[in-house]
């Protein structure tokens, strides 16, 4: 079996091919970051227009590069949302009007079940149930995983989502687009262990989370501090340390809760050093083990969308005779 992924719903072209025996055979990937950058977040407008340009081409190399022709593929799966209206549309479109012309079902995809999974893709990959710790730029979730397709949501944040946090926080601190990464690195400058920033809702019993309060507080010091490099780095270390402490106090609430002694983490956010090494050392202090997707697979791509479509289409879990094209914004 061999699954089309189609990922388009923020500002990153991902395609891949996976195939239920030998895995991943390609994972294509255009970034519009150098195209945003200059505007200091995602203008829908280009990210869409960008899309309708890359996506065609890249199909053409996923398929080469796998010595894959058309007729070798059994579905299209794509992302059907959360994202970017238009972006997510070019996406859809191609999709179904691809799967129409080859005779195979076109699958929609929930864009966070795809991070969700990414893990799956690995060879040391988590067996069910675990908890998953969900950070992207758009969500930041506590999911209990009983099994593909049992999801039950333990608490998520309710403003900024973890990585929305730091590209809002670089931003107010002139750092450029994505935040997430710019913040990391400039922390690794700084020689401090800063922890009086606040720990947002940890004080209060329950799995939800709040990030918008953290980053005026942080916005509040980048406006008192001198702004030379070394002030920046700590204040960019003092920022990151409270949240990846955040989300650890929370996923260590939410495995307690459930009893579970599996940890993933997975979306863009996972791919931060620091919170990696946070989550190591408290999983290996409650005798549990964490599990993350490789860097490629942290933030957008196909090849998430392309498992997720290989796992919904061995169950049949879709319509097979659904023609529409399924954009759903606000998944
Ligand atoms: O999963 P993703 O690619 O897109 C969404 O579904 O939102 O996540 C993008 C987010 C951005 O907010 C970015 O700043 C953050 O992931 N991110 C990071 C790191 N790399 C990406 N945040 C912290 N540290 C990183 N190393
Ligand atoms: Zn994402």
């Amino acid at each position: 079996m061999r699954i089309l992924g189609i990922e388009t719903s923020c500002d990153e072209t991902g395609i891949a091919i996976y195939d239920s025996d030998l895995g991943i055979l390609s994972n294509e990937l255009y970034s519009q970051i150098d195209l945003h950058s200059k505007y200091g977040g995602v203008v829908p407008e280009l990210a869409s227009r960008d899309h309708l340009s890359k996506i065609i081409p890249l199909i053409e190399d996923a398929l080469t590069k796998s010595q894959l022709k058309k007729t070798d593929i059994d579905a299209i799966a794509y992302t059907a949302g959360p994202g970017l209206v238009g972006a997510l549309m070019v996406g859809a479109t191609v999709a179904s009007g691809l799967a129409f012309s080859w005779g195979i079902p076109a699958i929609p995809i929930h864009h966070m079940e795809g991070h969700l999974l990414a893990p799956m893709l690995e060879d040391n990959k988590p067996s069910y149930p675990f908890v998953c710790l969900l950070v992207s730029g758009g969500h930041t979730m506590l999911v209990e995983v009983l099994d593909f397709g049992t999801y039950n949501i333990l608490g998520e944040s309710v403003d900024d989502a973890a990585g929305e946090a730091f590209d809002k926080t670089a931003k107010i601190m002139g750092l450029g687009y994505p935040g997430g990464p710019q913040i990391s690195k400039l922390a690794e400058l700084s020689l401090i262990e800063d922890d009086s920033y606040p720990r947002p809702m940890t004080n209060k019993s329950g799995l939800d989370f709040s990030f918008s309060g953290l980053k005026t507080h942080t916005a509040n010091i980048v406006n008192k501090s001198s702004k030379d490099q070394l002030a920046l780095a700590n204040i960019a270390n003092a920022f990151q340390r409270a949240v990846v402490d955040t989300l650890m106090i929370k996923s260590k609430r939410a495995l307690k809760l459930t009893g579970h002694s599996r940890l993933v983490i997975a979306g863009g956010v996972s791919a931060n050093k620091y919170l990696r090494t946070a989550a190591q050392k408290m999983m290996s202090e409650i005798n549990g083990e964490v599990f993350y997707p490789r860097h490629e697979y942290c933030t957008d791509n196909g090849a998430m969308i392309a498992y997720v479509g290989f796992e919904r289409f061995k169950r049949k879990i879709y319509n097979e005779n659904d023609l529409s094209v399924r954009v759903y914004p606000r998944y």
